[in-house]
């Protein structure tokens, strides 16, 4: 009998691999970056990316449940937590990974600010970043406002008078810019269509630009190149390398907010009393809550403006050449100020009794 040897496994995984790699150029992926890229501090953008394929795939499972009227959105919530499959699971890790993400996109946006990435031929790079900060926050207020408790009513109550405040610029949060849709519908198209496709569009130009200008190399290396010393090595590991990190450290933020989850489930308030102003906003929010104690509601303009502006000036501020923090030392002392003032306005805020801001007007 002519007995044909039995295919080795390896061989079959390895011609698998070969098919799939012809149709699909995955092997392109395994292309240089430095070795520096995979360390914590410079995965904290894909760490971000990751969270936000959770809470697109928690959120879409959500939104099969969620109904985004005024007189059915609570109700649908507690549906969510109490009778839909999986459903609290799914509101949970929406919730504390949305927490979590926020907070690495914070401390990624410090890496660039520390390392001076930001430079040279980065500038438009930061900008994209600037928006991105402005859409994840975006997606906070909208995401806080839909679940439509008393702490979602008076956080409405706040954008429609802001808006007010901005005149016929502001006319998206009135009542009248369309009579057929309450803005609680219009915010929660906000959240599920307008500010994600934004999101995407703007990550999608982030990365590109990422590939294009290649991981910024390490400043102290950047610096010596520019003193006439080596040029800093663009290799050592490569991008598959650093995108299985990505998805490590991705997997653990999955596992943190299931576990964050079950220990402490997120809560749901009280249904909405009309006038009364008890609450305070989540945590990203609360340094401006200060403001608006001192000086008003206009506050909630003007402070986030001052802010937007002055991350949008650091690269036309900052024009030297050099990254290390001990050669832009002033930049750094106003940045580790604010960052400083911001932290202790917030825990101020934390401690405070809430106070009346909105005027009825
Ligand atoms: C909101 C979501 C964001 C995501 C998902 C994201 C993602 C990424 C990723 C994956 C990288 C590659 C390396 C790394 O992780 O450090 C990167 C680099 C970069 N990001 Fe972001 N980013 C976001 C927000 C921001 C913000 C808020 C800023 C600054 C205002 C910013 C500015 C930059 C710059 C300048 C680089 C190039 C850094 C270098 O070459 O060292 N990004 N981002």
């Amino acid at each position: 009998m002519n007995a044909e040897p039995m295919a080795q496994p390896r061989g079959a995984w390895r011609r698998a691999w070969a098919a799939v790699d012809e149709r699909l150029g995955l092997s392109g992926l395994a292309y240089p970056v430095p070795t520096h890229a995979n360390g914590i501090g410079y995965v904290l953008g894909g760490i971000t990316f990751f969270g936000f394929l959770i809470l697109a795939a928690t959120g879409i499972w959500l939104a099969q449940f969620y109904h985004g009227s005024p007189e059915a959105a609570r109700q649908s919530v507690l549906y969510i937590e109490r009778v839909a499959p999986l459903g609290d699971i799914a509101r949970g890790v929406h919730f504390w990974t949305a927490n979590i993400v926020m907070a690495t996109v914070l401390l990624h946006l410090g890496r660039i600010f520390a390392t001076g990435s930001y430079k040279r031929p980065r500038e438009a790079n930061w900008l994209i970043g600037v928006g991105l900060l402005a859409t994840t926050l975006g997606m906070m207020f909208t995401g806080t406002v839909i679940k439509w408790d008393q702490e979602a009513y008076e956080a409405l109550g706040h954008a429609e008078e802001a808006g007010g405040l901005l005149g016929a610029l502001g006319f998206w949060f009135s009542g009248e810019f369309a009579a057929t849709l309450p803005l609680l519908g219009r915010l929660y198209i906000a959240h599920i269509m307008i500010l994600p496709t934004l999101g995407t569009l703007l990550l999608v130009a982030h990365f590109l630009l990422v590939k294009r200008h290649g991981i910024s190399s390490r400043p102290a290396e950047a610096d010596a190149a520019l003193a006439g010393g080596p040029a800093p090595n663009p290799g050592g590991s490569t991008f598959s390398a650093h995108g299985i990190r990505m998805v490590g450290f991705g997997l653990v933020i999955l596992a943190v907010s299931i576990a964050l989850t079950l220990i402490w489930p997120p809560t749901l308030g009280p249904p909405p009393v009309p006038g009364e102003e008890v609450t305070k906003p989540p945590w990203m929010f609360l340094p401006i809550y200060p403001f608006e104690d001192w000086f008003g509601l206009d506050a909630l303009l003007w402070v986030p403006v001052i802010l937007f502006a002055g991350l949008v000036a650091v690269p036309f501020v900052d024009r030297s050449p050099f990254r290390s923090p001990r050669r832009r030392r002033a930049l750094i002392a106003v940045g580790l100020f604010v960052a400083a003032a911001l932290v202790f306005l917030g825990v101020l805020a934390a401690f405070t009794t809430p106070q009346t801001h909105l005027t009825g007007r």
